[in-house]
């Protein structure tokens, strides 16, 4: 049952004989936020009243005159300008309440009346070199978007467009060809190959600095310090706003030179590292040309060069291994795993297509999509005859849509990489998927404490494994503690849960789109807004049962009955009603951290009933009952709310 979705359709009702169009007026109904004013509060007689020439208060009267809520609420009160505030009756809240108890599966939270199709496009990363933390984010957020709108009855096709085709092939291949050891890589294939790839990023990364990176920034700090110098000499006008807006612009040019300066240190850091070591110097010193070396080895893969093919085949399934074996520890599965290789058949079809409908036109030799409002061109072949990353995603598209015909194709992708995301749906929409809901279901970059993206001490990004390994074993000083847990293997699985749903809950609970602060003391804090708090009050719930000897299942199917004999059970039941709109707030904006905001909240809800009702020690047995379905709702819905997280419970911690 979802409580605001029912008054907003009696709402509806009411509305169309005053209204053209009442869906955004319904929009402007909402929980209100102060419990004093009732459980909801509609805000739409104003706007309505502006449109009709009318007095709000009239207006709302008519409203509420029109309102067949009898059965739901009492009746509507007209508060201020012309706010409607709603109270739910008891006896309706406790019937949803019962049923709500009685539904094992889904808690009475009902499913869409029309599915969608969506085409869930996530985690994705760059095969043949580490995953790292910003993978976290995609697979985290894009897991649980999947979990939630099938929950919810949409049909769900998760796919990982991993990158398995790029760069970082003719990379390693490199490596291979030049500085593999052969006794380790007949150990272990990625462990070589990850030190291949380093080794070989650091080489490419050092001449790249030398030759440019380094004289590019040093001259562009000249220039700004010259800019800067100039701006510093500027005397006060006496013009308050003039000098304020000076001073301004001479703090911004300031933070911008800092910003270059930290850029130059370090990349003058990292030369510094390969000149100070005679090994790598010597290497560097005898691959000069290693960059474009190793765009060599990509092209020969993808002209079909028989040794690097061989390679490439010898060399992929061991990154899948190594990847799978990430999404095994988070619980993470896929529907499909049709990365860039995949497509690389269809391309020069897609660019002909393009050519043939006036969309992509020559310009430099190279085959361009010119989209409004971009001043760069979408390139969907280069002047060498290569195809790219946009290509790649363009014949996605139309691979999608021939195969699943859905409604929705949803990116879970870092935000930097909007702009292509912008390009590639103004594109598809000209290709004729105009129908089609494209969206860059953005996210921001982890960030370490000090609000630099996060980093290892050594400087290389985190390995996303030693990454979960240390929320892990940090959690184990947690389950350590617990008088409970009395095996060493239940205190190990413990702490597995607690430490993957740390850091899986940490990156759902913020706000998808900002960027966050990586802490593993936050994340791991038994209070606030954590996965260990929610794991906690589950497993309380659980404590009241074992302490009681309450068999559960049973008390359920025996007719006792939940009833509100003090506020705080009340407005628990309230919040327990409200799980169904939590989800479908992720639904509508692809935002977990709505159900996470809202798990929160329950929990407090539930500690202030905790404080407030005795459950065990009830005044009467059908109190106690109640209490205790209550606190079983409580802990079914945190169960199944971190459950479509894609976060486990305990039994007890
Ligand atoms: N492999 C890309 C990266 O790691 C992300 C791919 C996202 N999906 C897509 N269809 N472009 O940056």
């Amino acid at each position: 049952m979802n409580l605001l979705r029912e008054i907003r359709t009696r709402f509806s009702t009411a509305l169309k004989p005053l209204a053209d169009d009442p869906a955004p007026l319904l929009e402007l109904i909402l929980p209100s936020k102060d419990a004093k004013f009732g459980d909801y509060q509609a805000n739409c007689a104003m706007p309505l009243a502006k449109q009709l020439g009318r007095k709000p208060r009239e207006v709302a009267d008519e409203i509420i005159g029109r309102l067949d809520l009898s059965d739901m609420c009492d009746p509507p009160e007209v508060a201020g300008p012309g706010f409607i505030n709603l109270r739910v009756k008891d006896a309706y809240l406790l019937e949803q309440l019962a049923a709500a108890s009685r539904d094992a599966e889904r808690l009475g939270v009902e499913q869409t009346d029309a599915p969608r199709t969506i085409v869930l496009d996530f985690s994705s990363p760059n095969v043949a070199k580490p995953m790292h933390v910003g993978h976290i984010r995609s697979t985290v957020i894009g897991d649980a978007l999947a979990r939630v709108l099938r929950f919810l009855g949409d049909r769900v096709i998760t796919d990982n467009h991993i990158g398995d085709w790029g760069a970082q092939f003719g990379m390693i291949i490199y490596g291979y060809k030049h500085f593999v050891d052969e006794a380790a890589l007949a150990k272990a294939i990625v462990p070589e190959l990850t030190r291949l790839y380093k080794l070989v990023n650091q080489l490419i990364e050092h001449h790249d600095a030398q030759r440019r990176g380094i004289p590019d920034l040093r001259a562009k700090i000249a220039e700004r310090e010259a800019g800067l110098a100039e701006l510093e000499a500027v005397e006060p006008t006496g013009d308050k706003k003039a000098d304020k807006q000076a001073a301004k612009k001479l703090k911004a040019a300031q933070a911008q030179l800092a910003g270059l300066r930290g850029e130059l240190a370090s990349l003058e850091e990292k030369v510094a590292a390969v000149e100070g070591d005679p090994k790598l110097a010597k290497l560097a010193a005898d691959h000069p040309n290693i960059g474009k070396d190793a765009i060599g080895e990509t092209a020969k893969l993808h002209a079909g060069d028989a040794e690097n093919r061989d390679l490439w085949d010898r060399f992929l399934p061991a990154c899948l291994d190594e990847i799978n074996a990430t999404y095994d520890r988070l619980g993470v599965t896929f529907d499909h795993t049709l990365g860039e290789s995949f497509y690389q058949p269809l391309l020069a079809k897609v660019v002909d297509d393009l050519a043939a409908k006036g969309l992509a036109t020559e310009s430099d030799g190279a085959m361009c999509v010119f989209t409004e409002g971009h001043e760069a061109p979408f390139i969907v072949r280069k002047q060498d005859g290569a195809f790219l990353y946009a290509t790649t995603d363009l014949a996605t598209i139309q691979y999608r849509m021939n195969e699943w015909a859905p409604d929705a194709l949803l990116y879970v992708v870092d935000h930097r990489q909007s702009q292509h995301f912008d390009q590639l749906f103004a594109t598809a929409r000209k290709w004729g998927y105009e129908d089609l809901e494209l969206q860059h279901v953005a996210f921001g970059t982890v960030m370490d404490e000090k609000s630099r993206p996060f980093k290892t001490r050594t400087g290389a990004s985190v390995g996303l494994m030693s990454l979960l390994d240390e929320a892990v074993d940090r959690a184990r000083t947690i389950a350590d503690k617990s008088e409970v847990l009395t095996s060493e293997g239940e205190r190990q699985e413990v702490a597995e849960r607690i430490g993957i749903g740390a850091i899986k809950y940490a990156d759902l609970a913020h706000n998808r789109t900002s960027d966050y602060v990586f802490s593993y003391d936050k994340m791991l804090a038994m209070n606030g807004n954590t996965a260990a708090y929610m794991q906690y009050s589950c497993a309380r719930v659980r404590g009241i049962f074992s302490r009681g000897g309450v068999d559960i299942q049973a008390l359920r199917g025996a007719g006792a009955k939940i009833q509100f004999s003090a506020p705080a059970e009340r407005a628990l039941g309230v919040a327990l009603l409200r799980f169904s709109e939590a989800l479908e707030r992720v639904a509508a904006d692809y935002r977990p951290n709505h159900l996470t905001a809202y798990l929160f909240d329950l929990a407090s809800c539930y500690s202030e009933f905790f404080v407030n009702c005795p459950v065990l020690k009830a005044e009467s047995d059908e109190l106690r009952d109640s209490r205790l379905l209550l606190c079983d709702l409580v802990g079914r819905t945190i169960e199944l709310g971190l459950g479509l997280l894609g976060i486990r419970t305990v039994e007890r911690m």
